[in-house]
């Protein structure tokens, strides 16, 4: 049966929010239903922002990067009548179903409205910080990587000709994903992250014995919410009220204490922004096609994700609101001390053996 299937995108943005739009949009129209765009997340819905979606909408968006639907982090439920207004402009507009792509608020607010108002949704799974515990992997988090990992080469060659540490500040919030993934492969000497505490001598002291082995510079990257075990493992963020900042403090720090030339590189926004990568693009077709088919057996209160090489669903409540953060004995982190790299704690320097499965 022909519906009218409405579409969102919340919170921060992402690369590849674009391909689920035209994914969800294309299988849309190819099944009779008419689509049409919420402008700027929840917020759309609220005040009743909409525009529609046909093909002639979203010809060339694929390789976009940000969303064409504009996006806020506006929540319905914290604002004076919000979820009302909400379920009045849905009618008002005959929609029949929801498709909400969004991290953990967005599909949160999803969850919220499905279980106590009954409210026809499927989610999709977006953020560059690949936090979302019931997915393997969210669209976004690749092109972060890939932003990183060549920032980090590039800051290679410009750290060895003077002999500089250079601290490279990446996202990721509460979690140290994309701070192993990108000091991994771009082959960093330290990494911070919120999950293991670190200590500003543990830091100085994998800089000098670099330096007493003949390599004048250091890469320290550092997760903007990289925290202090002096500071009692409250992260610089908790500790100054401001998301980021962290890498210029430890860029200081470490100079004052090895008294090398130190400086640091914020990548902030720039790791969201341009173009997703192939992967994005071809994880975000799948989700918005998922959604589709989720939505046309009329499978409500779902929400598509990544396991392994396939696409399955799970329950809302399962995927909002849990965040998965970075196992300190992850074989990755145990990879990473095996290859000698700090992350500035006490077992900095120790050669720690990776597990066997
Ligand atoms: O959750 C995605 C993210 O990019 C985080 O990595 C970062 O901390 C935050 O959003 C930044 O948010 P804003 O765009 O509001 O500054």
């Amino acid at each position: 049966m022909s519906k009218r299937v409405a579409l969102l995108t919340g919170g921060g943005d992402c690369p590849g929010l674009n391909a689920v739009i035209r994914a969800v949009t294309r299988r849309s129209l190819d099944r009779g239903h008419e689509v049409v765009g919420v402008r700027e997340g929840w917020r759309g819905l609220v005040e009743g922002k909409f525009q529609p979606l046909d093909d002639r909408a979203i010809s060339g968006i694929l390789p976009r990067g940000g969303t064409i639907l504009g996006t806020t982090r506006t929540n319905p439920y914290k604002v004076e009548g919000g979820v009302e207004r909400v379920l009045e402009h849905f009618a008002g507009e005959r929609l029949d179903a929801l498709v909400a792509i969004g991290g953990e608020d967005t599909l949160g607010v999803a969850s919220h409205l499905f279980e106590e108002r009954g409210f026809p949704v499927v989610g999709v799974p977006k953020t560059i910080d690949n936090d979302l515990s019931a997915t393997d992997y969210t669209f976004g988090f690749d092109t972060a990587l890939t932003v990183a990992t060549e920032a980090i080469d590039r800051l290679h060659t410009t750290a060895e000709s003077h002999n500089r540490v250079m601290v490279v500040e990446v996202m990721g919030r509460h979690t140290g994903w994309i701070a192993v993934l990108s000091g991994i492969a771009g082959g960093a000497d330290v990494i911070l992250i919120p999950e293991i505490p670190f200590t500003v001598e543990a830091v100085a002291s994998t800089v000098t014995t670099r330096e007493f082995r003949g390599s004048n510079f250091s890469i320290v990257i550092c997760a903007e919410g990289a925290a202090e075990r002096d500071g009692g493992g409250q992260t610089y963020q908790e500790a100054t009220g401001t998301l980021g900042g962290v890498g210029a403090y430890v860029a200081t720090q470490v100079g004052k204490v090895t008294g090398k030339d130190a400086r640091v590189v914020v990548l902030g926004h720039l790791q969201r922004g341009g173009m997703p990568t192939p992967f994005d693009r071809i994880l975000a077709t799948r989700f918005g096609a998922a959604a589709v088919r989720v939505l046309a057996e009329g499978r409500y209160g779902e929400v598509v994700v990544s396991r392994g090489m396939e696409i399955g669903t799970v329950l809302m409540p399962e995927c909002a609101g849990k965040v998965r953060t970075v196992p300190p004995d992850h074989e990755m982190i145990r990879t990473c001390r095996g290859l000698g790299i700090g992350f500035g704690d006490e077992e900095d320097e120790s050669l720690i053996p990776e597990p066997l499965a």
